[in-house]
């Protein structure tokens, strides 16, 4: 389970206010996916879920782990996956996954076992002893999937994680986002393709400003608004469209 209290954080001084007073919490055995246009705050939360930026106030709980107090057995819970795969490009694909899994404390034969599976599954598995600033970008992003997951995490926290994926990897890996929260655990990911929520989601969080506007399931949203498109109903939400167009 993730519990998220009253998160909040600003930049530059508190000019910008990018997540504001953000409270939520996924089950076991849930996917939930945190939409808002571009700016909304859904990479800054995912930061603050992941332990990799301190909310300014607020708390995040990964299971029975406080994730500044308790911060190492709270990430030893997560699979995280950035939105950007662009770092550690000088080393090899199996180098980062060897350097993720060490991190970990991950047994040897249980990782290798998962490094064949998914390097097997996105098609990687013949790049992994090349140096990943050879790699397409859809091929990182593959890396950070199987990174992700070589520690076995049951949280998993993935931001965009299927942006500039080929329909096919989009497929494995929705697929196994599916089946993971199906076993019990908790998936938690940010899109801007609501066609993706719908399919994918048992819930989405719709944000915007930092805010949260929405927190149900998208039969919930459309009841709300009968006769509308998702499209139409986001984007009025979020201001583009004004009400009566
Ligand atoms: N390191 C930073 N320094 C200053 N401002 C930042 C920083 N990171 C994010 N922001 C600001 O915080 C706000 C939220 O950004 P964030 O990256 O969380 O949005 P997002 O919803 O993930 O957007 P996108 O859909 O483009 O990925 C934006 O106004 C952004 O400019
Ligand atoms: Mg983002």
């Amino acid at each position: 389970m993730i519990k998220v209290s009253g998160i909040s954080k600003s930049y530059n001084n508190d000019s910008v206010k990018a997540v504001d007073d953000l409270t939520f919490t996924i089950e076991d055995g849930e996917i939930v996916g945190i939409i808002g246009p571009n700016g909304s705050g859904k990479t800054t939360t995912i930061k603050m879920m992941t332990g990799i930026i301190k909310p300014d106030s607020g708390s995040v709980k990964i299971g029975d782990y406080d994730m500044v107090k308790d911060a190492l057995k709270a990430k030893h819970n997560i699979g995280y996956m950035p939105d950007s795969p662009d770092m550690f490009l000088r080393l090899k694909g199996i180098e980062y996954i060897n350097f993720v899994a060490d991190i970990y404390d991950t047994d040897k034969a249980e990782r290798d076992e998962r490094i064949i599976k998914y390097s097997k599954l996105f098609g990687i598995d013949d790049v992994l002893d090349s140096k990943m600033i050879s790699y397409s970008h859809g091929m990182r992003q593959k890396l950070m999937v199987v990174a992700a997951l070589v520690h076995n995490p049951s949280v998993w926290i993935l931001d965009e994680p299927l942006t500039g994926l080929d329909p096919e990897s989009a497929f494995e890996l929705k697929k196994l986002m599916k089946e993971h929260a199906a076993a019990g655990n908790s998936v938690m990911f940010s899109t801007h393709v609501l066609e993706v929520a719908e399919k994918l989601c048992d819930r989405v969080i719709i944000i915007l400003k930092g805010k949260k506007l929405f927190d149900g399931t998208l039969e919930e949203l459309k009841a709300d608004n009968p006769d509308k498109q998702l499209e139409e109903i986001f984007l009025e939400m979020t201001g583009y469209l004004g009400e009566s167009e």
